[in-house]
């Protein structure tokens, strides 16, 4: 969890915009929370001295004491490379200088790269993606500092299926996210066909939220919070921390979904319905908990039926809405749940009987005791 400067500032991030973001974070309550990462995207990069070291350009006068002071806020900072001679906004590269790029982001204080593909595709194929991640990942290993690793080659070559293998934290699964319901569903909702390769420590990245850019609406903003809560995604906000709105700092602070995806067991949704407008999906959380996401991809309110029996749950059941906050008891065996256009119900279930037949491993988690309001 974290913030990430590209989706709002793009070129336009500077030591100054990251101090601030830092800042606020700990005042909005989002290091509180749970966010941790404040990463600086693409531009940063100066050029290179006669000894091959880069350096930062003018608008990062000292990357050291940049990280010094993010660290001194109690959080972790993040860069960005690519693998090819430029980055996607053309500037220096680590192409030929990866270990000693590792060293000197090492040296900085850097807890987190991104390693973006863009100018490596004029020189190589998808082929030799795997090599040359391999390559800044065993540097990073060497590099005599913890730095997370963040693979970014827009989900091409099944990266998820050798991410793990080139020490990969994390892998862009999609292309480039935009802010607009068209992008983020399209993206949110194809994700599911791939859930099965996120694992704790390893996870899909369907790219940084567009929370609060000012593209969709809340309720689309709150579908994509849970789309991303229930897929174990990264949650790296783009927006500008220091000047959100109220509803804003709700969706991206809201602890019931960010509980439902940080959950320790890891393992992403699976689809239990579809149609043409709806997806219904659960999540299995640790302690036997369920989560339930049920969406409404229309542009208008609809209704969507649902049955206990498909979360592998005898009625009655206890739920807590993760939206609206308010326990839902579900005494009978099937409901028409109304969700908003383009909106979702969230739901945190704690089985109190779980159906002996049901699908998807069900039987084997512990039995529970519901208590309404018991919830975290
Ligand atoms: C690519 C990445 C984006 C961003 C830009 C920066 O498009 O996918 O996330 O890092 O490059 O140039």
């Amino acid at each position: 969890m974290g913030w990430n400067s590209w989706n709002k500032f793009a070129g336009r991030v500077d030591d100054a915009a990251v101090r601030g973001m830092a800042d606020a974070m700990v005042r909005s309550g989002m290091k509180a929370a749970g966010y941790k990462y404040i990463n600086i995207d693409d531009t940063w990069e100066g050029v290179r001295d006669a000894q091959g070291v880069i350096h930062s350009n003018k608008k990062f006068p000292d990357m050291k004491a940049l990280a010094d002071y993010v660290h001194g806020k109690g959080l972790k900072i993040g860069i960005y490379s690519s693998p090819g001679a430029e980055t996607c906004a053309g500037y220096e590269g680590s192409l030929g200088h990866e270990e000693q790029d590792a060293r000197t982001f090492a040296a900085w204080g850097i807890d987190y790269l991104k390693y973006d593909w863009c100018s490596a595709s004029a020189l190589y194929s998808n082929d030799d993606m795997h090599a040359l991640y391999q390559k800044m990942g065993d540097a990073l290993r060497s590099s005599g500092r913890p730095i997370v690793y963040s693979l970014c080659q827009y989900g091409r070559a099944d990266v998820w299926k050798w991410a793990p293998e080139v020490s990969g934290n994390l892998w862009r699964t999609t292309d480039d996210i935009r802010d607009n319901w068209e992008s983020m569903s399209r993206i949110g909702f194809s994700q599911i066909d791939i859930a099965e390769w996120g694992k704790p420590g390893h996870w899909n990245d369907p790219d940084m939220l567009e929370i609060g850019n000012g593209g969709m609406s809340d309720v689309e903003y709150q579908t994509h919070m849970s789309l991303w809560a229930m897929l174990a995604a990264p949650l790296l906000a783009g927006n500008d921390l220091r000047d959100m709105q109220p509803s804003i700092h709700a969706i991206l602070t809201n602890r019931d979904v960010i509980a439902v995806d940080q959950d320790a067991k890891g393992t992403e949704a699976r689809r239990v319905s579809a149609s043409r407008d709806t997806g219904v999906w659960i999540r299995d959380l640790s302690g036997g908990d369920r989560a339930v996401a049920i969406f409404n991809r229309a542009a208008m309110a609809g209704k969507v039926t649902v049955k206990l029996a498909d979360f592998g749950l005898k009625a009655p059941a206890h739920a807590k809405d993760l939206w609206t906050h308010k326990n839902v008891a579900l005494a009978g065996a099937e409901y028409a749940v109304e969700v908003p256009g383009h909106g979702v119900v969230m739901w945190r279930i704690r089985p109190t009987q779980l159906q002996s037949d049901a699908a998807g491993g069900a039987v084997d988690l512990p039995h529970q005791t519901g208590i309404i309001g018991h919830f975290r």
